[in-house]
């Protein structure tokens, strides 16, 4: 815990705040400057260790941060080029998410507290998604839609301003980001199957380039949802994808795969936009690494919408530096959380 890096002060002039993000499988501590300048976003990622099981395993993943958390810590503050003594705020991860991941989180801002004297600043997971692009430099104003898709979340948000979120739609079942994981499983494809899927599709798309018009070999979602109701659902096609499996080319299910769920995700996105008004959106979470993805929404995107996204692809997975951005707001708005603040599963 004991950072004895000389202090650069690199931005004398700003807040330099302190991230810790803990909640599913990447431990990452990250210094940002006034909540939009990265000084260092360090981020351990257990892929490796949870791959022979297909997906996220608790007790692995609590264990895992434990033991990587302290040196996460001091390469963040090391290569920001900054002293403990510097940092303003620290801003954690606090809910949602698996409770004993969060808990290793939760105690490394706790000893901040106690040995430095850091202001609390708790965070919700997937409220802080939505503050990524504002590091990349983008101007988004209030209020804007949030879409949300990554592992563990499908949704998209009404957002007036920092834990401020009123959620529109989300999914009756799966998140995207696990459907992907799931069908890579069934196709025998690595974990996360997210990139692997789309591998395959685009090998698909570049040998058949009428693929776009081509019947889709899977019914469309949600096609007798009301025409006011937002929702998603993932856990069919997941089954559709079992089936197809045994006679159909693997390249063919994930390119209908990416058809099939990114239609979803635009037409509900339509409704949001259509329901509120709202054109300003921006979009996160690790399906948005898919460029396939990233495509689909910018071409069904009408002329006049906002669309952004963070480009790195490290700000749309799990990572401290979006902690600290949404942090920094809650801080200047005079969120301070006792020692003893209580982390939950759930939002
Ligand atoms: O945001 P994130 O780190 O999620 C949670 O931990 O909840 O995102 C991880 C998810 C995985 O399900 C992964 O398969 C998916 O993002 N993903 C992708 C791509 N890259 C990552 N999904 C589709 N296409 C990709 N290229």
């Amino acid at each position: 815990m004991n950072a004895a890096t000389p202090s650069l002060s690199p931005a004398a002039d700003g807040i330099i705040g302190l991230g810790i993000e803990s909640s599913c499988d990447e431990t990452s501590v990250s210094v940002v400057v006034d909540g939009r300048e990265i000084l260092s976003n360090e981020i351990y990622s257990q892929i490796s260790e949870h791959a022979p099981y297909h997906g996220v395993v608790p007790e692995i993943a609590s264990r895992s941060h434990l033991l990587k958390i302290n040196s996460v810590y001091e390469s963040a503050l090391q290569k920001a080029g900054v002293s403990i003594e510097d940092v303003a705020y620290c801003a954690v991860t606090s809910r949602p998410g698996l409770t004993g991941s969060l808990m290793i989180g939760a105690q490394l801002a706790r000893c901040l507290h106690l040995v430095h004297s850091i202001p609390i600043v708790t965070v919700d997971h997937i409220e802080s998604h939505m503050y990524a692009v504002f590091l990349e430099g983008k101007q988004v104003e209030y209020p804007f839609l949030g879409l949300l898709l990554s592992g563990g979340n499908s949704a998209i948000f009404l957002v007036h301003g920092p834990e401020q979120m009123e959620r529109l739609a989300t999914t009756m079942d799966d998140a995207l980001g696990e459907a992907f994981d799931k069908a890579a499983s069934v196709l025998g494809l690595a974990y996360p199957g997210g990139p692997q899927v789309e591998k395959l599709a685009l090998q698909y798309a570049q040998k058949n380039p009428n693929a776009a018009s081509a019947r889709c070999i899977f019914p469309r979602i949600l096609r007798d949802l009301p025409a006011e109701r937002m929702a998603f659902s993932f856990s069919g096609i997941k089954t559709a994808v079992l089936q197809a499996a045994a006679e159909r080319d693997p390249e063919l299910i994930c390119f209908d795969f990416q058809r099939t769920t990114f239609e979803l995700v635009t037409r509900m996105l339509k409704r949001a936009v259509q329901s509120t008004g709202i054109k300003r959106i921006v979009a996160s979470g690790g399906v948005l690494s898919s460029g396939s993805l990233r495509t689909a929404l910018e071409e069904s995107a009408e002329r006049d919408w906002n669309l952004v996204y963070p480009v790195d692809r490290k700000l749309c997975t799990d990572n401290a530096a979006m902690v600290a951005s949404l942090g920094y707001r809650l801080f200047e708005k005079g969120n301070r959380n006792p020692l003893d603040f209580a982390v939950s599963s759930r939002r």
